[in-house]
Formats: structure tokens, C-alpha cells, sequence
């Protein structure tokens, strides 16, 4: 029976690797999803044989938390809309986080209840184990409360009995060397829980600074870098993991919280670099802005359909930028229509400039492409793309402000260094959005207001659809 356990935990292991490695590419992401869950069930059936080993296990208590656990799953799952999507990661990370740290915790707890005797345990184990334990509580509890207020920042705010709050951002910089304190107060905490491995005032000591600290990271980034602190949250959520499959010696926990850990923290320094931030930027400068709007003051004057379709006519090539708008709007199709019907009209070169952190969440644009059938090779990336929109007679953007908006190079303000789609240097630039408001970062965006640009103010699929009907009539 032994062996069986052996083998299934290797092959999810196996199944975990294979399956990540299909996720690098958007064509073979959807199989590797598939075989991250094939290998999740098998860990998940490999742990209830190991358990079936054991005596006194409450298998009514397991069966109602699995069947309860999946239904929320699925039930969040199939309401979450799209644009929802980054909030829920947010969320996942968190009860990741939670679930580790919940895990070490019972573990410890045997010790506290006399059910375990820590006496009887080598020296050296028992220093492993409650190292183990105290690092899964500092992160499993800083993800958890950390991820929610991520969530709440993703969101803008929370609704009290009908009542908005925006998410503060705040970050005065005296909070930096509080962090650095508060991470050198758990680690003497965790040195001397080594010696009283049943002492309760260290262990809530651990778990009530690392909850603090999980705020006190998060509060001060400001909106625009929220996509690096999800991504470094996510890490740690497999970090935490990894710490705990080493309490209760579970191999598969270990490879599967190094896969997140280490993914997650690639992730995390591509984002970084797309966001032109280093990660103490991120985390000690509060770089990202504070969260407040720019107020407007300047006009354009809207153009409509018919204007901007008969502009097309004789465009050899057309760039088109997608943003957050087209996957508020689910205009995906309407714009794959598009470039099908000027490349067959009008004989126009299409190819799609994409923004690393375009839309809510990493891939989001090519997700949506993806799912619209637009080939893959004409989704080119930002560094790729830029040198071409000198040559381009049309950039269309969609629903993309930051993204686009030159103020990012000029060195101040929320996007202060983040490199963005040349989309102003193209011949014409038209833009797709409901009125001249300000993106996710809330800085106005000069590309509005250029001679060169046309604004076609309304939600993008409609307008889309309008300007499709309008080139089909021309
Ligand atoms: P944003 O700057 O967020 O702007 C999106 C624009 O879409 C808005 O200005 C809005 O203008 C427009 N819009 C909303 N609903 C629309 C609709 N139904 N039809 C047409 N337009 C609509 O978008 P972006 O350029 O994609 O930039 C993304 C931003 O999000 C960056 O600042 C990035 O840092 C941040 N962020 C990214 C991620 C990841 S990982 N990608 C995660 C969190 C945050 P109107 O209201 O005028 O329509």
C-alpha cells in the first residue's frame, strides 16, 4: 500500500510539472489547466487512501468538507464574470495562504493539547518543525489578510449597509522600517517557540503581527502596481504551502507549493519589468499612486462610425490596442470581425498590440482574443510591436487608457516609468470608450486630446458593431 501512496503523489507531482509546462503557450494552455486538476484529484484520492491507513478518522467531517468546498468552488466559479476574474485569484491566494498556515497550526496545536509529546521528538526534528510552522504562519497570515484588502483595492472600495468606501491607499514612510521590525519580531518569536513548542502567547503572537503585516504590506501600493502584488501574493500562498508539506512530511504539498512559490515569483519580476518597477519599488516607495482621480477639465469633440469607416478606406496597415474596456464590453468578436472585414475590404494589414499588464490580469487580452479566434501570430507584444506604429495608418485602441497614456513617460505621477503602447506615434489614432474618464491608474490621458486622434465615445461593442456596419455599407 505503501508504494501505491508513493507512486500516486508522484504521478501528481509529474502532473502538476507537465501541466505548467503546457501553460506557456495560449494554444496548450487550456490542456495544461486540465492536467494541474487531473493532478490535484490524484493527490486528493492518494491523501484519503494514506488516511484510510490511520484509525479514528472522521470521514463524515472530510466528505462534508470536500462535497462543501467543491460546490463553493464551482458556484464562484461559474458567477464570476471575466473582469472579475483578478479579485477571486486575489481571494484564492488568500484561503491558500489561510489553509497552509491553518494546516501548521493543527499540527502545533497536538503539542499545546498533550495529544502529541514533543518530548519524544529528536532535537533537530523538532527544530525543523516548529521553524516550519512559525514561516507558514508568517506567511500564510499575511497572505490571507494581505490578499483581501488586494481584493478590496481590485474592487475600489467595499459597499457597509449600502454605503461605498473606497479602498484607502496609505503609506507614510515610517512604515517602512515598522515592517522590517515587525518581520524581525516573528523571528524571535519563532527562535523561541523552539524551546516551548506549547507556549500559545508565541504562536498568537506570530499569527497576530503576521496578519498586521499582511495590511501594512498592501496598504500603501497604490492601484497601478496592484498587478505585481497579486502575482507576489500568489507566491507566497505556494510558499506557505511548501513550508506546512514539510510539518506534515507530505511530498506533493512541497512540490506543489514550490511550483507556485517559484512561478509565482517569475511572474511576479516580469510583471515588475513591465511595469519598469523593482520589487522593494514596489513594496517600500508606494510607486503605484494614491489612488485618487485626476479631476478633468478639457473637451473633444466625438466622431461617429461612418466617419471613422470611411477614414479606413485605404488603410494598408491597422494596429489594433485592446484593453480593460473590450473585456468590460466582451467585444472580442466585434473586433475580430473588424480585422477580418478591412483585411478582406480594404486589403489592410491587422495585427493587435498587447500590453503585458493590458486589462486585470496577466494573458487577459490574449485570453479574450484567444477565445474570438484571432491567430496567434498576430498578437504582437509591446517591445515587438512599438517600433512599428510610425509605419501604421490607423492604431485602434479599445477600451485601453494606461496602457496608451504618454504621461507614463514622463517620469512623475502613478505611471512614473511604465513603458506603454506607442499607440500616439501611428498616422491616425481612433479611440473606442464611453467618455474621456480616466483609467485604473486615474491619470487624464493626453492621447485623447491630439489633432490626429478620433474619439468614438460609447460602450465597445456597440460600437463596435457600429463600425462594422459601417465599413460593410460603404
Ligand atoms: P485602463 O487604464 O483600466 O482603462 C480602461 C478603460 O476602459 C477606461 O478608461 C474606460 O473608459 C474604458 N471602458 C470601461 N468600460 C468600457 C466599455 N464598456 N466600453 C468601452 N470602454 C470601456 O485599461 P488598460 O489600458 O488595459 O490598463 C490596465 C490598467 O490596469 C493598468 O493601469 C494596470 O496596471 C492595471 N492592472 C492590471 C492588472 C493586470 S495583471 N493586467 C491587474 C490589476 C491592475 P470609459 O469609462 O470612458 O469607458
Amino acid at each position: 500500500m505503501e508504494d501505491w501512496i508513493s507512486l500516486g503523489y508522484l504521478l501528481s507531482a509529474a502532473l502538476f510539472i507537465f501541466g505548467l509546462k503546457k501553460l506557456g503557450h495560449p494554444r496548450t494552455a487550456p490542456f495544461g489547466n486540465q492536467l494541474g486538476a487531473l493532478g490535484m484529484l490524484v493527490a486528493v484520492l492518494t491523501t484519503i487512501l494514506q488516511m484510510g491507513l490511520g484509525d479514528g478518522i472522521e470521514w463524515v467531517l472530510i466528505g462534508a468538507g470536500l462535497v462543501i468546498g467543491s460546490l463553493i468552488g464551482l458556484w464562484m466559479a461559474i458567477r464570476v464574470e471575466m473582469t472579475g476574474m483578478p479579485e477571486l485569484v486575489a481571494l484564492f491566494n488568500g484561503f491558500g495562504g489561510a489553509a497552509s498556515a491553518l494546516v501548521a497550526l493543527s499540527e502545533i496545536w497536538r503539542f499545546i493539547e498533550g495529544t502529541s509529546d514533543h518530548t519524544q521528538i529528536e532535537q533537530l526534528e523538532l527544530t525543523v518543525i516548529m521553524v516550519a510552522a512559525g514561516l507558514s504562519a508568517l506567511v500564510g497570515w499575511m497572505t490571507l489578510t494581505g490578499s483581501i484588502l488586494a481584493m478590496f483595492k481590485l474592487k475600489g472600495g467595499v459597499s457597509i449597509f449600502g454605503k461605498w468606501i473606497k479602498t484607502p491607499t496609505w503609506g507614510p514612510v515610517w512604515l517602512n522600517p515598522l515592517k522590517v521590525m515587525m518581520v524581525i519580531a516573528v523571528a524571535v518569536l519563532i527562535y523561541l517557540s523552539i524551546d516551548a513548542p506549547t507556549n500559545t502567547d508565541y504562536l498568537w503572537g506570530i499569527i497576530g503581527i503576521s496578519a498586521v503585516l499582511g495590511i501594512v504590506l498592501v496598504l500603501p501600493i497604490g492601484g497601478a502596481d496592484m498587478p505585481v502584488v497579486v502575482s507576489l501574493l500568489n507566491s507566497l500562498s505556494g510558499i506557505a504551502a511548501a513550508f506546512t508539506g514539510f510539518i506534515i512530511g507530505n511530498s506533493v504539498l512541497i512540490v506543489a507549493g514550490s511550483l507556485v512559490g517559484a512561478s509565482g515569483l517569475i511572474l511576479t519580476f516580469i510583471m515588475c519589468k513591465a511595469m519598469n518597477r523593482t520589487l522593494p519599488d514596489v513594496l517600500f516607495k508606494s510607486f503605484g499612486g494614491s489612488g485618487e482621480k485626476e479631476s478633468l477639465t478639457r473637451t473633444k469633440v466625438g466622431s461617429d462610425p461612418d466617419e471613422v469607416a470611411m477614414m479606413l478606406d485605404g488603410a494598408q496597415k491597422v494596429i489594433i490596442v485592446p484593453g480593460y474596456g473590450m473585456a468590460v464590453s466582451q467585444c472580442q468578436h466585434q473586433v475580430k470581425e473588424f480585422a477580418d472585414l478591412i483585411a478582406e475590404k480594404y486589403d489592410t494589414e491587422v495585427k493587435y498590440a498587447i500590453h503585458p499588464v493590458a486589462g486585470r490580469m496577466p494573458g487577459h487580452m490574449n485570453v479574450l482574443l484567444a477565445e474570438a479566434n484571432v491567430p496567434y501570430e498576430q498578437l504582437i507584444e509591446m517591445d515587438e510591436i512599438n517600433p512599428e506604429f510610425p509605419d501604421c495608418d490607423v492604431a485602434l485602441v479599445i477600451g485601453a487608457n494606461d496602457t496608451t497614456n504618454p504621461a507614463a513617460r514622463s517620469g512623475e505621477g502613478p505611471l512614473a516609468g511604465m513603458p506603454i503602447i506607442d499607440a500616439d506615434a501611428a498616422r491616425t489614432v481612433v479611440i473606442v470608450k464611453r467618455s474621456l474618464s480616466v483609467g485604473y491608474a486615474g491619470v487624464d490621458n493626453d492621447l485623447f486630446y491630439m489633432d490626429k486622434t478620433m474619439m468614438l465615445f460609447g460602450d465597445g461593442k456597440a460600437m463596435m458593431t457600429g463600425l462594422n456596419n459601417a465599413i460593410k455599407e460603404s
